[in-house]
């Protein structure tokens, strides 16, 4: 049976290993997926155990996506875009592919949720890995303009420095004054029950909020929205499913119905 597994550090509460195994039902594939404790600084020999041990494939998540990226021999483009990797593999030639499904997975999830990407302008929070991740992605889909707002300016210039002059960085109190139909939050804000501090002005014409956490209860970014007339808000348990969705397909050739994965963690979560 073909071995694929998840690497963390934490790693205990990844909900990674049941959204695989619905997808294996699915799709009657034949595989296992575990999730794998790596030491924080032993990632690269935890994969090469991994694989002498008949490991096929794996994603990557916190802390080990930059050492996935430094470990990979072949990068993918929005790989390289992001400068970090979430999906691995080895291909037909016997090399070790990064790829980065994080961008796309946001992509499909905001369409599933009825999203206009299209010309969009799109407010993105924060500028750590979680936002680089998905710039590049988002434009693919055809967003118009970006505005990169972080309470540290510089991180966010420094990532939009990589990209076209249609993605720019802003603080959060100097956020430019236009209509924005998405507002997405990739800071770790919710961690601490915060939210990114700007302005309400600029929600004004904004359709959609997401926050890339998840949990049982909506994160204070989302409740603030709300307040704010945002007529829809979602969290990123869609994004993690979706995410995992394109890696499953990069492995198998088989694209998995997230729908009724989601329902299902959506349920585990509230219980
Ligand atoms: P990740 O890789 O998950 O994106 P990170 O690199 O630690 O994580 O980045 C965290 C992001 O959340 C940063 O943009 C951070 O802002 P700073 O660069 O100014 O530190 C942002 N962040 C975290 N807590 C925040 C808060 N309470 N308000 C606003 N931004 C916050």
């Amino acid at each position: 049976m073909d071995r694929y597994a998840v690497f963390g550090n934490p790693i205990g509460h990844s909900k990674s290993p049941y959204i695989h195994q619905q997808f294996a039902l699915q799709t009657a594939e034949s595989l296992s997926y575990e999730a794998i404790l790596a030491p924080v600084a032993g990632f690269a020999d935890s994969w090469r155990t991994f694989v002498s041990e008949g490991g096929k494939g794996a994603n990557v998540t916190v802390p080990f996506k930059e050492q996935a990226f430094a470990l990979a021999e072949i990068l993918s483009e929005r790989a390289q875009q992001a400068g970090a990797v979430n999906t691995l593999y080895i291909n037909s030639e016997g090399k070790l592919v990064g790829d980065n499904t994080d961008g796309i997975g946001l992509v499909q999830d905001l369409e599933r949720l009825g999203a206009k990407l299209t010309n969009a302008a799109i407010l993105l929070l924060g500028a750590g890995g979680a936002s680089r991740g998905v710039v590049g992605p988002l434009l693919q889909a055809g967003v118009a303009k970006i505005v990169i707002a972080n309470r540290t300016v510089e991180k966010a210039q420094a990532i939009a420095a990589s990209f076209p002059a249609s993605v720019i960085a802003a603080s959060l109190d100097a956020i430019p004054e236009q209509p924005y139909h998405l507002v997405i939050n990739a800071t770790s804000s919710g961690l601490t029950n915060e939210r990114p501090e700007f302005g309400s002005k600029h929600l004004r014409h904004c359709q959609l909020a997401y926050d890339m956490l998840y949990g049982a209860k909506p994160t204070a970014f989302l409740s603030w929205c709300k307040e704010q007339g945002v007529p829809v808000q979602a969290d990123g348990l869609g994004m993690l499913v979706a995410q995992a969705a394109a890696a499953f397909f990069i492995w198998r050739g088989k694209q998995p119905d997230i729908t009724p994965v989601l329902t299902q963690l959506k349920a585990q979560l509230s219980q």
